[in-house]
C-alpha cells in the first residue's frame, strides 16, 4: 500500500478557534483530523473528549476523525466517541485489560479500530490481533505532549511492523505519531508508514498548505 495520509494533530491547534483551524487545515490538503484524548492518568496531560468531537461534526467537519485515546480504562468512553462522530478509534494495549475485546467493541460501534504501540512496547503485542485491526499506530515519542523529538528507533520498528502487515496480506494502515516534520517524513515513509500524524510541524507553520505539500513531495520522493 502506498498511501500518504496526512493527519494533523489538533493538539497544536488554537483551541479558541478550533472549528476554523480544522476547516483551514483540511482546505490546506490534510486527509484526517488527528484527535488526541488525554486523561491525566494514563498520560500526564489532559485534553479533549467526545463533546469536542461532536462539536466539530456539528460545525460541519466531514473529514475522517482519527481519535487517539490516551485514557485508562478505554471501554467506557468508546461508545461516546462513536456517537460523537469518530471514524477511527485507537487505544494503547497497556490501558485495556482485554485488548481483543476492546477492538471488537470499537468495531461493533461502526468505527475502524487501531492499536497504538509506545516506543517501549514490543511489536509482539500485535501477534494475535493484527487481523482484527484496521490500523496500527506507532508512537515515535512517548505520549502526552506535542513538540517532542522523533525517536530514531521507530524507523526499525516501522520496518518490522510493515513486514508483519505485508506477510498477512490484509490491508492495515500503518500510522506514525510524534516528531514528524517535513524533513524526516521521507525516511519515515521509506520505512513503511502510510499515515503521518503531525501537530507542531503543521499548526506552528505560517502556511498549512505549504508544509503539507512539502510533506507529500518528500514522501513521494522517498518512495521513488
Ligand atoms: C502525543 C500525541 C501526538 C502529538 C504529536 O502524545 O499523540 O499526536 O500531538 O505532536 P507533534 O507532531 O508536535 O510531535
Ligand atoms: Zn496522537
Amino acid at each position: 500500500m502506498s498511501n500518504c495520509i496526512i493527519a494533523p494533530s489538533i493538539l497544536s491547534a488554537d483551541f479558541a478557534r478550533l472549528g476554523e483551524e480544522v476547516d483551514n487545515v483540511i482546505a490546506a490538503g490534510a486527509d484526517w483530523v488527528h484527535f488526541d484524548v488525554m486523561d491525566n492518568h494514563y498520560v500526564p496531560n489532559l485534553t479533549i473528549g467526545p463533546m469536542v468531537c461532536q462539536a466539530l461534526r456539528k460545525h460541519g467537519v466531514t473529514a475522517p476523525i482519527d481519535v487517539h485515546l490516551m485514557v485508562e480504562p478505554v471501554d467506557r468512553i468508546v461508545p461516546d466517541f462513536a456517537e460523537a462522530g469518530a471514524s477511527l478509534i485507537s487505544f494503547h494495549p497497556e490501558a485495556s485489560k482485554h485488548v481483543h475485546r476492546t477492538i471488537q467493541l470499537i468495531k461493533s460501534h461502526g468505527c475502524k479500530a487501531g492499536l497504538v504501540l509506545n516506543p517501549g512496547t514490543p511489536v509482539e503485542v500485535l501477534d494475535w490481533v493484527l487481523e482484527d485491526l484496521d490500523l496500527v499506530l506507532l508512537m515515535s515519542v512517548n505520549p502526552g505532549f506535542g513538540g517532542q523529538a522523533f525517536i530514531p528507533s521507530t524507523l526499525d520498528k516501522l520496518r518490522a511492523v510493515r513486514a508483519m502487515i505485508d506477510k498477512r496480506g490484509k490491508p492495515v494502515i500503518l500510522e506514525v505519531d510524534g516528531g514528524v516534520k517535513a524533513d524526516n517524513i521521507g525516511q519515515i515513509a521509506a520505512a513503511g508508514a502510510d499515515a503521518f500524524v503531525a501537530g507542531s510541524a503543521i499548526f506552528n507553520a505560517p502556511d498549512y498548505a505549504q508544509v503539507i505539500a512539502q510533506m507529500r513531495g518528500n514522501v513521494a520522493a522517498a518512495r521513488g
